[in-house]
């Protein structure tokens, strides 16, 4: 490993962050075991563990890395910011060679980056933008925007909006305002949907249409069900809700509860979509229950963001396809986007079961 002269500021982090580690917090830790051929070490920072998608990222990225010969130092925060503050402090103490983020809110660390920055660790933001930070080298993520875009023709398309006699109903569930992914899904859900809230082909009973009125911190499940209830109470008595634009499959099956304890049944059951095309939720479009979502190949990011890994630790440079879409308010961060997809009944065998990226049993038996 890198020698480096230590700053007085880095022993003062090291001295917090061991002691914050001692203390017993929730993260998961995985790393530090593995011979990588390299002796290079990458330590990777991970939101939580409570939803699927991000349990592939961390499985996934540690065997790339593995497979490219690095050791990994892997840590779950439990959606603690204060939590991935002090893993990420102790990744620097330990001097890794390069730090991954996937930040639970990036406004947090801006200081710990900074420190990183100094002592010379590169630093990858993964699929969530790192803000307001000029302390990030690369980006890899999805088109965040595209997603809220294919959700909202997803919708389009069919609810046949275009084309529609009658209104419907809808609201909207979305992600967590610490996260800029969920701020620009908004953005895209509505570069879609806003013509039809605003000629009344669309109604949301709730008159909650904006960011701020729809956003659901840490992207909680339980949130997404209580709003629900609350919009089916308040609002639904007489009407039904038709339509749940919701930003993560988290969220429909928190909405998805709430309309069975309502009483709907698949003869009056909403359009309601999601994101990240977890097993539960393809079992859940088989079944009924969610119509749709979007599928991003977590394999693909991983790979991405490993490739990027190593062309910062060898100092050579990585593969990127954008230079312009994600500034931070500090800096544009030159980054690889991946595609989105959206999936329903009608592709998912093509899209997660003819590709491999789930078997069917794991599929029939999610839970
Ligand atoms: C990711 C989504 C995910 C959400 C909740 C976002 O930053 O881009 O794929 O559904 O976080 O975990």
């Amino acid at each position: 490993m890198k020698q480096r002269i230590l700053s007085v500021a880095l022993i003062a982090v090291m001295v917090l962050s061991l002691t914050l580690t001692g203390c017993g917090n929730s993260g998961s830790s995985d790393g530090g075991e593995n011979q990588g051929g390299s002796g290079k070490v990458v330590g990777v920072a991970m939101p939580t563990q409570s939803s699927e998608r991000w349990i592939k990222d961390g499985r996934n990225m540690k065997s790339k890395l593995e497979d490219l010969g690095y050791e990994v130092f892997l840590q779950y925060a439990e959606d603690d910011v204060q939590v991935q503050l002090a893993q990420i402090e102790t990744m620097i103490a330990k001097d890794v060679d390069c730090l991954v983020v996937a930040a639970v809110d990036s406004s947090a660390l801006i200081n710990a980056l900074k420190t990183a920055q100094e002592v010379g660790i590169p630093v990858i933001s993964y699929d969530r933008l790192l803000m307001n930070t000029d302390s990030v080298n690369y980006y890899a993520s999805f088109d965040n925007e595209g997603v809220g875009r294919k959700i909202g023709e997803y919708i389009e398309e069919k609810a046949e909006l275009k084309d529609a006699k009658e209104p419907q109903t809808i609201e909207f569930f979305m992600g967590s305002p610490d996260d800029n992914n969920a701020v620009l899904l908004y953005k895209g859900v509505m570069s879609v949907l806003e013509k039809y809230l605003d000629d009344g082909t669309l109604i949301c009973k709730s008159g909650r249409t904006s960011f701020d009125d729809t956003c659901i911190l840490r992207w909680s499940q339980e949130t997404a069900l209580q709003n629900c209830e609350n919009y089916l109470s308040g609002f639904y008595a007489d009407e039904k809700l038709d339509i749940c634009c919701s930003a993560f499959d988290g969220f429909a099956y928190g909405i998805k509860a709430a309309l069975e304890a309502a009483g709907y049944s698949e003869d009056d059951w909403p359009i309601i979509t999601g994101q990240d095309a977890e097993v539960m939720a393809v079992k859940n479009i088989i079944d009924g229950k969610q119509t749709a979502t979007i599928f991003k190949d977590t394999g693909l990011l991983a790979d991405k963001c490993a490739g990027m890994v190593q062309a910062v630790i060898e100092g050579s440079e990585p593969e990127i396809n954008d230079t312009e879409t994600y500034d931070n308010g500090k800096m544009v961060v030159p980054s690889y986007l991946c595609e989105p997809q959206s999936l329903d009944k009608d592709n998912y065998k093509e899209l997660v079961i003819d590709s491999g990226y789930y078997k069917e049993e794991e599929v029939m038996n999610a839970k």
